[in-house]
């Protein structure tokens, strides 16, 4: 691989000569913040990166830098995200309570729930008379409102909205007794008491982001680490984050449990948000995961000797299914969630193909880059 990836440098070399005429002059922010521009490279591997950073390094502006930066318009949301997906992972059971919430505890990136939440503040209102459509649907249903009318049918008591699960609220030794349809159908199942109807907001200076994409937000994120639960088990990882990981704290089998549980939960969430689109888009996420999973076993198993265009092509396809994928998909059911594409929003469409893109590449981008610095501390 060194050859080509030194050609790479050198050809990385001559566009850095080229290239900072092109650039806009962008203000200077923490995102693009530089490392050790001093220091020598010590391969082709460092001087390519060392070249791909100074194209990258903005020149200094006098501009202020809070408008540059995504996570300074968007702080207080991820603030309450992390709030929210506490709320929605209560269980009766105490070590599936425990593990399910494990890796949120950790500060993390929250790069997907990002995604979504900025994607919504950037396409709000794009969809016209199908976007009023879409919010008054989305403060006037609530995000945690049960779709069934049967109480007792979906026995998912949440102690976190709910409160303790009441002794004897759920009984299982006595079998299922059908309704007599003469008399009138249960209640409706309890409403999580820590959820009301939001008011629709009147305007407001800062861009709207629905209680639907808010909800959207916690389920990428709420997949993403089921799928971190499940990798930690294959992996073998004893550390997530710089912490112990949840397998060599709980063991493997708590772990997968516990990721199947986020599944579950992230599912029923994501059916109460109305959209049989979103469903489906979230749903091959989750099947896409297992695929590049697999794809990635393999490759680890039979790795390749020489670099070859189908090599390359397996590669990206694998980081589209890991990575890409859940970015992509959940871009667009972010836009769509604000009406882009729905009924009355046809013009919308093409707003969905933009998200995607800016996903795909968006999450391909992220992975390359992250596998080029591993590359690079391997071989150091
Ligand atoms: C991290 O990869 C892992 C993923 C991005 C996805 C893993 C997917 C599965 C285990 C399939 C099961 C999916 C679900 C939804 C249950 P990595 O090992 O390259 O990165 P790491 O260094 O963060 O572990
Ligand atoms: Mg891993």
């Amino acid at each position: 691989m060194l050859p080509r990836f030194a050609r790479a440098a050198t050809r990385a070399q001559a566009k850095r000569r080229t290239l900072p005429s092109l650039l806009p002059s962008l203000p200077s922010s923490r995102t693009f913040s530089s490392t050790s521009s001093t220091s020598k490279p010590q391969s082709a591997w460092a001087e390519a990166t060392e070249s791909a950073h100074s194209v990258l390094t903005p020149p200094p502006s006098s501009l202020p830098t809070s408008a540059y930066d995504p996570l300074g318009a968007i702080y207080e949301e991820i603030g309450n995200l992390r709030s929210s997906l506490f709320n929605m992972l209560g269980s009766s059971h105490p070590s599936l309570d425990t593990v399910a919430k494990y890796y949120f505890q950790a500060e993390g990136k929250h790069l997907r729930p990002l995604l979504v939440l900025l994607i919504s503040q950037a396409t709000n209102g794009l969809a016209g008379k199908a976007w009023e459509d879409a919010r008054h649907e989305a403060y006037g249903r609530n995000v945690d409102d049960a779709l069934t009318s049967r109480g007792g049918v979906l026995n998912d008591w949440n102690p976190e909205s709910m409160g303790p699960e009441p002794v004897g609220a759920m009984t299982f030794a006595d079998p299922f007794r059908i309704p007599d349809p003469s008399t009138k159908s249960s209640p409706p199942p309890p409403t999580p008491v820590l959820t009301h109807l939001q008011p629709l907001p009147t305007n407001s200076d800062t861009p709207e982001i629905l209680p639907t994409q808010r909800r959207l937000a916690s389920i990428t994120e709420m997949i993403h680490v089921a799928s971190l639960l499940h990798d930690d088990v294959i992996d073998d990882s004893s550390l997530r984050r710089g912490e112990p990981s949840a397998p060599s704290t709980f063991g493997n089998k708590l772990s997968i449990l516990s990721g199947d549980f986020l599944l579950g939960r992230a599912s029923v969430s994501l059916a109460r948000l109305g959209s049989s689109e979103v469903v489906e888009l979230l749903a091959t996420v989750i099947a896409n995961l297992v695929e590049g999973e697999v794809l990635q076993l393999r490759a680890t198993s039979e790795p390749e000797r020489e670099p070859t265009q189908k090599g390359f092509e397996e590669y990206m396809r694998k980081t589209y299914l890991k990575t890409a994928s859940l970015m992509a998909k959940s871009a667009r059911a972010a836009v769509i969630l604000g009406g882009c594409g729905g009924k009355g929003g046809e013009a919308g469409e093409w707003v969905k193909d933009v998200a995607y893109g800016y996903g795909r590449n968006l999450g391909i981008a992220f992975q390359v880059r992250r596998h080029g610095l591993l590359c690079l501390e391997n071989h150091h």
